[in-house]
């Protein structure tokens, strides 16, 4: 489709424990792709809200090691807008394991700044349906831009 009748989207991104000393950087990259910072919030997220967020992992070997992970320390909660902002970020973020994008896409966030598929740096909702889910059950009751910023809230 045509750059400009391609209409704007918003997705869920995330930056996860381990980069938020290094967000800067990553807040760069992103910025540098052309995406717009509608809404983000350094908060906490409870091990029970993880488990909601994550409950289509639900089964799989590695959900209650990513569960724990995710709520182990602050994570960087965004709402990226963007032209097909859902699919647009996950090739911006590369594949789930940091390893394969250091040889198959390293100029992505993964390729830059994550380590392995457990510490891979950033989360990328997969459809837009999800988008909705996610941005609702992390900012819910929150409408301002900006919001807490500066501020490391626990979400219950
Ligand atoms: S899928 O659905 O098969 O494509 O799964 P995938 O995208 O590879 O991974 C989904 C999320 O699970 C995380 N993951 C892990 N966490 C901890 N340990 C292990 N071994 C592991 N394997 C995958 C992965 O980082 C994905 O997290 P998100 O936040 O969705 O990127």
């Amino acid at each position: 489709r045509n750059e400009l009748t391609r209409k704007s989207e918003r997705t869920y991104a995330m930056l996860k424990p381990e980069v938020i000393p290094k967000m800067g950087k990553i807040l760069s990259f992103i910025e540098g792709k052309g995406f717009k910072f509608n809404r983000m919030m350094l908060t906490k997220i409870s091990a029970t809200r993880a488990a909601e967020f994550y409950k289509e992992h639900l089964g799989r070997p590695f959900y209650e090691k990513l569960v724990n992970y995710i709520s182990s320390g602050p994570v960087l909660a965004m709402e990226l807008l963007a032209p097909s902002a859902v699919r647009y970020w996950r090739i911006n973020l590369g594949p789930t394991d940091p390893v394969v994008a250091r040889s198959d896409a390293p100029n992505t966030v993964r390729g830059l700044f994550g380590t392995d598929t457990t510490y891979n740096a950033a989360h990328g909702s997969d459809s837009p349906e999800a988008a909705a889910r996610e941005l609702n059950l992390i900012f819910n009751n929150l409408s301002s831009h900006y919001e807490s910023s500066y501020t490391i809230k626990t979400l219950c």
